[in-house]
């Protein structure tokens, strides 16, 4: 009877060690965002949905509603598979009806740059501005958007989601005048809330010339110098994150000193999620500091030597 009793304490003792452990073991935390002293971002490189991988890409769903400490899960454009067609965007609600995050989507060209049709040699062809408006306002509309551009508070931070949206560009990635002026106000009225933006292309020089399309005009965010005065002129920008490039996180400029725009920015490069081997990129945003993890969703784990910390401008000494 005793040893029975025993039997039983050791094997309870047994599972709820195993039950402590699990949020290690997983990455995840079982505290509410209150009762912790950080947030926790999950960034989605360009989905590209439906695109290829699609089990895979659900299983990345599946993880991220796994972890009960991701507070919010961001998306930096390209949501849709290529041309943003009616039936690419029901794709699209489908997919992340899933989700059981709040998720906080930009759009990227594939969303609303392009005819639903590619020409008869097959490429892509950038439609009218009409067209253009009527993706955008899907885009808007699917995900249930107040705006393509928004900005929300979380702890000391200013996070900016700007969404490309120019309709006469020669660019891949550019945004409208009116984005522009907008993000030129928010950043006036929160000169001392360290900002981190979120949008499709990355900062110009945030990479080594890997391939032939980084760092040029069609990879990075337009228009560039216009962007490249107001960072200047704002030192409370501090991060930058972004997709388009498609840059893996076994390139050698995923994660290194070339990310660190006009000694102010660091640009966390995301990768899209069109790939066997799909990787997101996490932000804890801690009071004082930003710690940026990559999980690697085949192998289930995160990818220690990636790891990186980020001081905002505020905390920092003069
Ligand atoms: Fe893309």
């Amino acid at each position: 009877m005793v040893n029975c009793k025993l039997i039983t304490r050791i094997i309870g003792f047994i599972f709820f060690s195993a039950w402590l452990a699990l949020p290690n073991l997983f990455g995840a935390s079982y505290l509410s965002a209150n009762e912790r002293d950080s947030h926790h971002l999950v960034i989605l490189g360009d989905p590209h949905i439906p695109g290829k991988y699609v089990a895979e890409k659900e299983k990345v769903i599946s993880t991220i509603n796994s972890w009960d400490d991701a507070d919010m899960v961001v998306a930096v454009g390209d949501i849709c598979e290529d041309l943003g067609t009616r039936e690419e965007y029901d794709a699209v609600r489908q997919f992340f009806a899933r989700l059981n995050k709040p998720f906080y989507p930009v759009t990227g060209n594939h969303d609303y740059l392009y005819e639903d049709q590619r020409s008869f040699k097959g490429t892509r062809v950038k439609a009218s501005s009409s067209i253009n408006k009527e993706k955008l306002r899907r885009f808007k509309e699917i995900f249930s958007l107040p705006d393509l551009k928004y900005s929300k508070k979380v702890g000391p931070y200013l996070l900016i989601f700007l969404s490309v949206d120019d309709l006469r560009s020669n660019f891949l990635a550019e945004i409208s005048e009116g984005t522009l002026d907008w993000l030129r106000s928010e950043l006036a009225r929160h000169k001392t809330d360290p900002t981190i933006i979120f949008f499709h292309a990355p900062l110009q020089g945030t990479l080594l010339d890997y391939n032939a399309n980084a760092n040029r005009p069609n990879f990075v965010a337009q228009p560039e110098k216009k962007i490249r005065q107001l960072i200047l002129q704002n030192s409370q920008v501090f991060l930058w994150l972004s997709g388009h490039t498609h840059t893996p996180a076994t390139n050698e400029s995923y994660a290194s000193d070339i990310n660190l725009y006009e000694k102010q920015v660091t640009n966390i490069h995301n990768c899209d999620m069109n790939r066997e081997t799909i990787w997101t990129n996490s932000l804890y945003l801690f009071p004082n500091r930003v710690l940026v993890k990559t999980f690697d969703h085949k192998k289930g784990a995160w990818m220690n030597h990636l790891q990186r910390t980020l001081i905002p401008p505020s905390t920092k000494s003069p």
